[in-house]
């Protein structure tokens, strides 16, 4: 059989070294042996869960509703970025930005608009993230602060257009403009007939000639369960399929700000957003902060997932840092009133803030982490700063578990020596290709169960622009079967980064797990094998024996060949499996990196009855190489089918560049 397999192989396969030497020399037969007799180990109910922050327009741009690119006008200091003024030729109207009307202290800039032609009044066009989505039968809530230094009351026209101004998708007139700021609202309605445009714009007109000045300016399209100020339905469901159980938030190096007056300031962010100054980003942008401390909670709230919240721990992007001491203490104290905004019920001052805020019930908080990558840190200051936080975190929350960014085994965790004893679990990042990853599958196997747990807070297989191919879902589904085997100790992991705008110029970071433009998103292959990991688990770790393991042959990259590095052999196959107790269901995961089928032999050992039917799912590529992508949103996605020839011992083929969940039914 096997001979006859290997015949029928074309023989570059076979001299790429792509077919086990075990198959190719007919040794042991390749086979997975589960001891069904006991669990052992429990997998951790937290195990997967996302990790967020603004990078690759993540939120502005992205996950967060809002239409309106510069919507303060804040976001360069001389000009009017993504603001055009429309004006028939010859018309001497002007736009420009002014700071001599401030709305408050967090809008001191406004665009003013001079309009001189009574008969084609000149008017301000945005041109939104990439276009403002027109979709039919839609309606849009906006709102600007606007002013007129004409004499007499006035009117302006809110509308949709495309980029031409030739169509107009949704119109509507705010009366009442008068001589002092005041906030306007309107909605706009798109036609059942529109068709799903971006080359698209949002533009305000006033109705007479004369002087304009505006501030604010927003549109919102329908959002996540309604929410005012709230999230992108699309997006928001790709991530609630995968059923993720924490968020991992503000981040990542947003949190930390390129300086200390740039980390993400979370009493910044509080309350309506005309009072949110706004802020740069550490990925070349500023953000709104529309995402604001509270709307990443409700996030939390709609997609049932238990925020992780990471404090600003004193150190900054530029190596700016603060040793443990009384300077640092505002730091620590600003994070406990965090922790309080979080939890407190509202009776405690920022229990009470948040109820003001529109949200009195207490969100869950089990995990807070001190800082972010704190290894970066040249000066070793983390020891005494993670020390103060911890300290204090614990002294007044005596029930949250702290995780520290070092002292896992990770190169950040140990560049340099790190007191982890008093970390109830250290933080891990790792970005890798799809050969680091699958060779190093067996990371967790041998990780000491005495120390700290350990939360792999960024990883990915980085294979694959702006969203990771095949190969990339390969090397992440053979990191995450050492992951769930290993979950009594890896708690919980989230990939990171989760977004991507994939429009010209959306994307700082490659290799994201959702891509979006702005009409549409869709999930990577990465993004599917997570969901399957997630979807498909119990509450217990099924012990595998595997013998005769397929291996696969390290492929050289050209800067290897020059280096004369030995390519690496290592496994072709990876696999876990876990059990639910209540049901008996076995979830047996398996990961073939190879271009040929595996025939697997099955062993059910220490099952007292087997269902012959099994579901199986299956994801699956013609080629590593391939992907999904915004115009083929699902060449490659999980697949369900049936399998009846289970038994306590049982064949498998597990096809060729696969990852295969087999739902088998032990009670
Ligand atoms: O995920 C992108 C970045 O990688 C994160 O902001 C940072 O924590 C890490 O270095």
């Amino acid at each position: 059989m096997l001979t006859f397999k290997r015949l029928l192989l074309p023989l570059g396969i076979v001299l790429n070294g792509l077919l086990s030497p075990s198959l190719l020399y007919g040794q042991t037969k390749p086979k997975l042996t589960l001891d069904l007799s006991r669990a052992a180990a429990h997998v951790s109910p937290r195990l997967y869960g996302l990790m967020t922050e603004e990078i690759n327009y993540s939120y502005d741009g992205g996950i967060y509703g809002e239409l309106v690119r510069n919507r303060a006008f804040r976001d360069h200091a001389d000009k009017a970025d993504h603001w055009f003024l429309i004006k028939a030729d010859g018309d001497s109207a002007s736009m420009k930005l002014d700071t001599k009307h401030p709305v408050n202290q967090a809008l001191p800039v406004s665009l003013h608009l001079k309009t001189t032609s009574a008969n084609t009044p000149a008017g301000i066009a945005n041109d939104g993230f990439w276009g403002i989505p027109v979709k039919p039968t839609t309606t849009y809530k906006g709102s600007f602060y606007a002013f007129t230094e004409n004499a007499a009351k006035t009117a302006i026209s809110a509308s949709i257009e495309s980029t031409d101004g030739k169509t107009v998708y949704a119109k509507a007139e705010i009366m009442g403009i008068g001589s002092s700021w005041k906030k306007f609202t309107y909605t706009l309605t798109t036609a059942q007939t529109a068709k799903p445009a971006a080359d698209t714009r949002l533009v305000l007109r006033p109705a007479t000639a004369g002087s304009y000045f505006f501030s604010l300016v927003s549109l919102f399209p329908p959002t996540f369960n309604n929410r005012t100020n709230g999230n992108r339905p699309d997006i928001m469901q790709l991530l609630a399929d995968m059923k993720p159980s924490f968020l991992r938030l503000p981040g990542g190096n947003y949190l930390e700000g390129g300086m200390f007056s740039t980390r993400f300031d979370w009493k910044k962010t509080l309350g309506p957003i005309d009072y949110r100054p706004g802020h740069m980003g550490t990925w070349g942008y500023r953000s709104s902060d529309g995402m604001g401390l509270l709307e990443y909670l409700e996030w939390c709230e709609d997609l049932h997932m238990e925020p992780l919240l990471a404090v600003f721990a004193g150190y900054a992007l530029n190596g700016d840092y603060l040793e443990k001491g009384p300077l640092l203490k505002p730091f620590v104290d600003e994070a406990l009133e965090e922790i309080e905004y979080v939890t407190g019920d509202t009776t405690t001052a920022w229990g009470k803030k948040r109820a003001q805020d529109g949200h009195p019930a207490p969100f869950p908080l089990h995990y807070v982490e001190v800082g972010n990558e704190d290894g970066f840190d040249k000066s070793t200051s983390y020891n005494g700063r993670f020390e103060q936080f911890a300290d204090a975190i614990k002294a007044k929350y005596p029930n949250l578990q702290v995780v520290a960014t070092m002292g896992g085994k990770d190169w950040l965790g140990t560049r340099y020596p790190f007191d982890a004893s008093k970390a109830d679990v250290v933080d891990e990042h790792y970005y890798r290709n799809a050969f680091e990853m699958e060779s190093d599958a067996d990371h967790y196997d041998n990780y000491d169960r005495k120390g700290p747990k350990v939360f792999v807070g960024e990883w990915a297989t980085r294979e694959g622009s702006p969203t990771p191919n095949f190969n990339s879902a390969l090397g992440d589904a053979a990191w995450m079967t050492g992951m769930e085997r290993n979950s009594d100790i890896v708690i919980m992991s989230c990939s990171a980064p989760l977004f991507v705008n994939v429009n010209p110029g959306g994307m700082q970071w490659a290799s994201d797990l959702i891509g979006y433009n702005t009409l549409s998103s869709y999930g990577s292959p990465s993004y599917y094998a997570q969901q399957m990991f997630n979807t498909y688990k119990g509450d217990e770790i099924i012990a595998i024996q595997g013998e005769g393991i397929p291996t696969q042959l390290q492929k050289l990259n050209h800067k290897d060949s020059l280096a004369s590095v030995k390519p690496k052999t290592y496994p072709g196959l990876f696999y876990v499996a876990t059990r639910d107790s209540k049901t008996g269901t076995v979830y047996l995961k398996v990961v073939n990196c190879l271009a040929t089928a595996q025939n697997i032999d099955l062993e059910l050992n220490g099952a007292t009855k087997v269902k012959p039917a099994a579901k199986v799912i299956t994801m699956k590529a013609d080629k590593p190489e391939d992907t999904n992508t915004i115009t083929e949103p699902k060449k490659i996605v999980p697949v369900n089918s049936k399998f009846n020839g289970v038994k306590n011992s049982f064949n498998y083929a597990f096809e060729p560049y696969s990852i295969t969940i087999l739902q088998l039914e032990t009670k």
